[in-house]
């Protein structure tokens, strides 16, 4: 490092600041809205020179940051990725040019854990699961067959794979339960949308809707609505996340079952990028605490929801 005679060491800005480089997923949802402001807000409270990227929802926007960021010599690396595979060879220059790198949010698959030094973040298949017993205790009385559509998140990203798995899982041993169609909404309030209005137009008879996130089930509500039907009595619906409208529309009456996923992570995230650059060491995986709401619940706690 150039230390010494007033030279600045590379990642850090005058003074010592931290400088930390983040590639954020996109702006696709109300969840990750609230979480890119409170990595920006958490950032600005602990004094760390933040280096913001939105990679618009594509692995080569990340990849292209992420390199960009090791060119600038920035301290630590932190991203929330797009999609599961495809990161080694990007994560291995890391490693080369000696940049630690923070996942949050999201997991990679790749079985090389020496390329990041932690994962900060939700367990998403336990999300899944989560929906998928809500519904078995909501349907325990139901005789014949259940039919589900599912609206599944980006395709091979970490959350729509892991939520599709859990909520597979905790039906899996009631046949009644059919999952009759099953297609990614990308997240988005318009694609969820778009692919329910397909859904009601093949499907004769949809009794649920499981959602992997807030935002595709809002989309969705419009288009059952638009087909003349009543969200959350005729079609029942169960998401995750739990953001601001998810909540709203759950103490309406028009989602039935709502599954937290919190992205206020920035605090953490800080914590840990400051330990990083300081060498120590943090534990490989740190979950984040969750609950669940029901319609009662919303009511009660959404005067206070942040977000
Ligand atoms: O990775 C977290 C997921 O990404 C959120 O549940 C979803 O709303 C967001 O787009």
């Amino acid at each position: 490092e150039a230390g010494g005679g007033g030279g600045q060491t590379p990642g850090s800005g005058g003074g010592g600041t931290i400088t930390l480089g983040f590639s954020q997923v996109g702006a696709e949802s109300g969840w990750r809205t609230a979480n890119t402001k409170s990595i920006q807000d958490s950032a600005k409270a602990a004094g760390i020179d933040l280096k913001f990227s939105d990679a618009q929802q594509k692995q080569e926007n990340q990849i292209r940051a992420i390199r960009s960021f090791i060119q600038q010599k920035v301290k630590v690396i932190a991203f929330s990725p797009v999609v599961e595979s495809g990161w080694d060879t990007v994560l291995k220059e890391a490693k080369t040019a000696n940049i630690p790198v923070i996942l949050t949010d999201r997991a990679i698959d790749s079985p090389d854990t020496s390329l990041y030094k932690t994962f900060l973040g939700s367990d998403f298949v336990k999300e899944g699961r989560k929906a998928g017993e809500w519904l078995t205790k909501e349907f325990a009385s139901a005789t014949g067959d259940v039919n589900i559509v599912e609206l599944q998140g980006t395709t091979g990203s970490a959350p729509a794979n892991d939520r599709k798995k859990g909520f597979a899982e905790a039906i899996a041993s009631t046949s009644k339960f059919k999952v009759v169609a099953s297609q990614t909404g990308e997240f988005t309030r318009a694609k969820g949308k778009e692919v329910m209005e397909a859904f009601l137009k093949s499907q004769s008879k949809i009794d649920v809707l499981y959602a992997h996130n807030d935002d595709m089930a809002l989309g969705a509500i419009e288009a059952i609505e638009g087909a003349g039907k009543k969200p959350g009595t005729d079609i029942k619906i169960v998401s995750i996340d739990a953001v601001r409208d998810g909540m709203q529309a759950l103490a309406d009456g028009k989602i039935n079952y709502i599954v937290e996923c919190n992205p206020l992570l920035g605090p953490q995230l800080m914590d840990l990028v400051k330990k990083v650059a300081a060498g120590e060491q943090v534990p490989q995986r740190i979950e984040t605490e969750e609950t669940e709401f029901d319609q009662a619940k919303a009511k009660e706690v959404l005067p206070q929801r942040q977000y």
